[in-house]
């Protein structure tokens, strides 16, 4: 698949099989997510790979919708913010560079096959405790990553259009 068709292909995925991910593909999965840019090149990220097996109902108090648990595993991308480039007004880019890895890892997901779902309405206490995040670790977003089950479909990719999007010379 070249970029275009993986963008293509992807979108969030709220059905997945218990069909177990190959380690090669995660490790190439995480190999991306390290690949991404950051600003200053700080890295202030951390991803936690989360077996799901047996711990379905701890992890439904971090979100608690039955499909969060269905794939073998769920990543979890944190930041260190104390670790972030901060602008001179400033601003601070952890949560930036987190995005920007965690969709870097999401695209690679999708070329492996893999269906993801970017979760930002999860409980962060609860996220605190049971993955264990010492202070000063932020959880920022996280998603189930597994085979999409097979009544997973791609809806209709719902989207303003480009003119109402892209603007020209000046706002
Ligand atoms: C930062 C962020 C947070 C999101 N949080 C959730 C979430 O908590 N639960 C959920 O089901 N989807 C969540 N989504 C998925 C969006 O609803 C979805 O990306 C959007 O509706 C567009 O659909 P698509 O991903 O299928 O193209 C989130 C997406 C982003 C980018």
């Amino acid at each position: 698949m070249d970029l275009y068709d993986i963008l293509e292909t992807r979108y969030s995925v709220r059905s997945y099989a218990s069909r177990e991910v190959p380690a090669e593909a995660l490790d190439r999965i995480a190999a991306a997510f390290n690949a991404a840019p950051t600003a200053a090149n700080r890295q202030p990220l951390g991803l936690l790979l989360v077996k799901t097996a047996g711990r379905e109902e701890a992890l439904k108090r971090v979100y608690g919708r039955a499909w969060f648990t269905a794939a073998p595993y769920v990543a979890v991308v944190c930041t260190v913010p104390g670790n972030a480039w901060v602008r001179s007004d400033g601003k601070n880019y952890a949560d930036v560079d987190a995005a920007i890895a965690f969709q870097t890892l999401v695209l690679a997901a999708t070329a492996e096959g893999l269906g993801t779902c970017w979760i930002g309405a999860f409980d962060p206490a609860a996220a605190r405790e049971e993955f264990g995040l010492p202070e000063g670790v932020e959880p920022v977003a996280m998603t189930p990553l597994g085979y999409p089950s097979s009544e997973a479909r791609k809806p209709p990719r719902l989207r303003k259009p480009l003119d109402q999007i892209v603007h020209h010379d000046r706002w």
